[in-house]
C-alpha cells in the first residue's frame, strides 16, 4: 500500500460543466462486473448468484447498484431481422429475462457490446461473437427494449475483422463511439454510456461530449504494478473528469488475493478520490471480511460520490518514497491522498505545503479518526505493502528513438530509451512513467526471456528490453512473492 487519506479544511473550487447532456452519471456509477473474476466465461447462473450477493452483502444498499454484463454471452449471428442475439447455452433464459431478474432486486442492468466488428469474446483464438459496428441504431433500440440502464462499449476488432486488439488502430475511433452515443440518444430509455476505448486515442481529451465515462488505460490486472501504471497514466488528465463524464480507471481488483489488503485499500481509496466508477469485479460469494470492509467504507464511498465531482490531482512525487495527491470537496474541504511506495510499514511525513496549507484540522478517512489540528506537517505510521520492484539495468539497449518520461522529485524528464542503459536502477526503484500507459511483459522464446515495456501511443509494438531481462522484472518471482506475502499477510 498504502495510503493515508485525509480530509482537510479549505477553500471551494469552481464547478465542472459536462458536455454530454444525457442527465446520467452525475456522480460516478457503482456496481459489479464479472470480468476480473470470470473473464469472458460468464453464465446466467453466475449473474444470478452475484446479483443476489450484491444485495445480501449490503453493498447494493451502499450504492453499488449497477449489475453490468461483460463479454461471454453474445450470439455469433444476428437474428433474421438483423437484431442482436445471445448465446442460448450461456443464457438459456435470455437477456430480457436477466434484466428482469436484476430489476426485480432493485438494481440497474448493464449490457455489454463492442464498437468494432466483433466483441472481445475471442474463444480459443476464434473470433465471431457479435459487435455493434454498423448496427448502432438497431442495437441501441434492442438494448433499450431488453431493459438496459448502462452500456459498456468495448473496442475489440476496431479497425479490422481480423485484428483482435489493436492499441494503435489505423483509424480515428471517435466515429465508432459517437455513432452509438447518437443511437442511444434516440431510444426511449436512460442509459449510462461507458466507453471502453482503453485510452488508446486519449479519450479524456475528446470523450466528455460522447460518454459518461471513458476507460483511460489498458486493462487493469491483479498486480500492484498495474495499479501503479494506471495511477501514472492519470497524472495529466485528472482535470477532464466531472459530473456526467469520468475517467474510468477500470474495474476494481479489491477481493483479488494477488493484492494485499493494504494494496487493495490504497487502490480503492485512489479510484474513489479520482472519481472513477467503482465497479467491483470479484466473486462476491468469496469476499473476505477484510476486502468487504474496504468496499463498504462509507466515508470513501462518499468521497467518490461527492457532488462537486472533482478528481484529486497529482501534487508531488517523492521518487521511490511517496506520492501526494489532493483535490477539493463540495463542503469546501480538501482531500489529500498519500501513497507509500515502499515495501515497508514506516513513518511518512506529509508536508502540508505540498497541498498549499500551513495549518489544518484533519480527519483520517480510512478509519474516521479525527487528527485534530495539524501544523506544517503530519507524521503518519503507514501500512506496508508486499510488493517491491527489484530492477537493475546495466545493459545496453539497441533502439535509439523511443522516448519515455521519467519523473524525479518534481521534475519531468524526457529521455531517449538508449539512455536507460546508463540509468542504474537500484533495489526497490521504480520506473516512473507519468501520463503513459506503459507496462511490462515477460516473454519466453527458445529458452530465453525477453522482457518488454509496451507504451500506448508511444510504440507500435513495444520495445524490447535487454536480454537479461530478469533484472527488469517488475514483480518478485512467484516463489519470492509468496514468501513476501506470507510475511506481510493481511496488514
Ligand atoms: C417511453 O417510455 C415510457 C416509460 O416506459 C412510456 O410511458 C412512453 O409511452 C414511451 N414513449 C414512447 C414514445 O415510446
Ligand atoms: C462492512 O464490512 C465489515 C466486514 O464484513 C462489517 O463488519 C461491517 O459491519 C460492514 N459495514 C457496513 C457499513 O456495511
Amino acid at each position: 500500500m498504502a495510503s493515508a487519506l485525509l480530509v482537510l479544511a479549505a477553500a471551494a473550487a469552481p464547478a465542472f460543466v459536462s458536455a454530454l447532456n444525457n442527465g446520467q452519471a452525475v456522480t460516478p456509477r457503482m456496481g459489479w462486473n464479472p470480468y476480473n473474476a470470470f473473464s469472458c466465461d460468464t453464465t446466467e447462473a453466475q449473474y444470478h448468484t452475484q446479483t443476489d450477493a450484491l444485495v445480501s452483502s449490503g453493498l447494493a444498499a451502499l450504492g453499488y447498484t449497477y449489475m453490468i454484463t461483460d463479454c461471454g454471452w453474445q450470439g455469433t449471428k444476428r437474428a433474421a431481422d438483423g437484431s442482436f442475439t445471445w448465446d442460448t447455452m450461456r443464457l438459456p433464459a435470455g437477456m430480457p429475462n436477466l434484466a428482469s431478474y436484476v430489476h426485480a432486486r432493485g438494481l440497474k442492468f448493464g449490457v455489454y457490446s463492442d464498437a468494432g466488428y466483433f466483441s472481445c469474446d475471442n474463444r480459443n483464438g476464434q473470433a465471431g461473437w457479435m459487435g455493434s459496428l454498423n448496427h448502432e441504431a438497431q442495437d441501441a433500440a434492442t438494448f433499450a427494449a431488453w431493459g438496459a440502464d448502462y452500456l459498456k462499449y468495448d473496442n475489440c476488432f476496431s479497425d479490422s475483422p481480423t485484428t483482435f486488439v489493436n492499441h494503435n488502430p489505423s483509424i480515428d475511433l471517435r466515429p465508432h463511439f459517437t455513432a452509438m452515443r447518437d443511437a442511444l440518444a434516440k431510444v426511449n430509455r436512460s442509459i449510462v454510456y461507458g466507453l471502453c476505448e482503453w485510452g488508446v486515442q486519449d479519450p479524456a481529451r475528446w470523450a466528455a461530449p460522447v460518454g459518461n465515462s471513458w476507460r483511460m488505460s489498458d486493462d487493469i490486472s491483479a498486480s500492484w504494478s498495474s495499479v501503479l501504471r494506471i495511477i501514472n497514466e492519470l497524472v495529466p488528465i485528472t482535470g477532464f473528469a466531472g459530473p456526467g463524464g469520468w475517467n474510468d480507471m477500470d474495474l476494481l481488483e479489491v477481493g483479488q488475493s494477488a493484492l494485499t489488503l493494504a494494496e487493495q485499500q490504497t487502490h480503492f481509496a485512489f479510484w474513489a478520490a479520482a472519481k472513477s466508477p467503482l465497479l467491483i469485479s470479484t466473486d462476491l460469494t468469496k469476499l473476505s471480511a477484510g476486502s468487504m470492509a474496504i468496499l463498504n467504507n462509507t466515508r470513501i464511498i462518499a468521497l467518490n460520490q461527492d457532488v462537486l465531482g472533482k478528481s484529486i490531482a497529482f501534487k508531488r512525487r517523492y521518487t521511490d518514497d511517496h506520492d501526494v495527491w489532493a483535490g477539493p470537496l463540495a463542503d469546501g474541504s480538501t482531500v489529500a491522498l498519500i501513497i507509500n511506495w515502499q515495501n515497508a510499514r514506516r513513518s511518512v511525513t506529509f508536508n502540508l505545503a505540498d497541498v498549499g496549507f500551513t495549518s489544518v484540522s484533519a480527519q483520517n478517512l480510512v478509519t474516521g479518526a479525527s487528527l485534530g489540528t495539524l501544523s506544517t506537517s503530519y507524521l503518519h505510521v503507514n501500512s506496508r505493502r508486499a510488493w517491491c520492484a527489484r530492477a537493475q539495468a546495466h545493459q545496453r539497449s539497441s533502439s535509439r528513438s523511443s522516448r519515455v518520461h521519467l519523473v524525479h522529485g518534481r521534475q519531468l524528464h524526457t529521455l531517449r530509451r538508449r539512455l536507460l542503459a546508463h540509468i542504474q536502477l537500484e533495489r526497490c526503484r521504480w520506473f516512473h512513467w507519468l501520463g503513459r500507459g506503459c507496462d511490462y511483459h515477460r516473454r519466453r522464446r527458445r529458452g530465453e526471456r525477453r522482457d518488454q515495456v509496451t507504451c500506448l501511443r508511444l510504440h507500435q509494438r513495444g520495445s524490447r528490453l535487454p536480454r537479461r531481462g530478469r533484472e527488469w522484472l517488475p514483480q518478485l518471482s512467484r516463489h519470492a512473492y509468496k514468501r513476501e506475502r506470507r510475511r506481510n499477510s493481511e496488514g
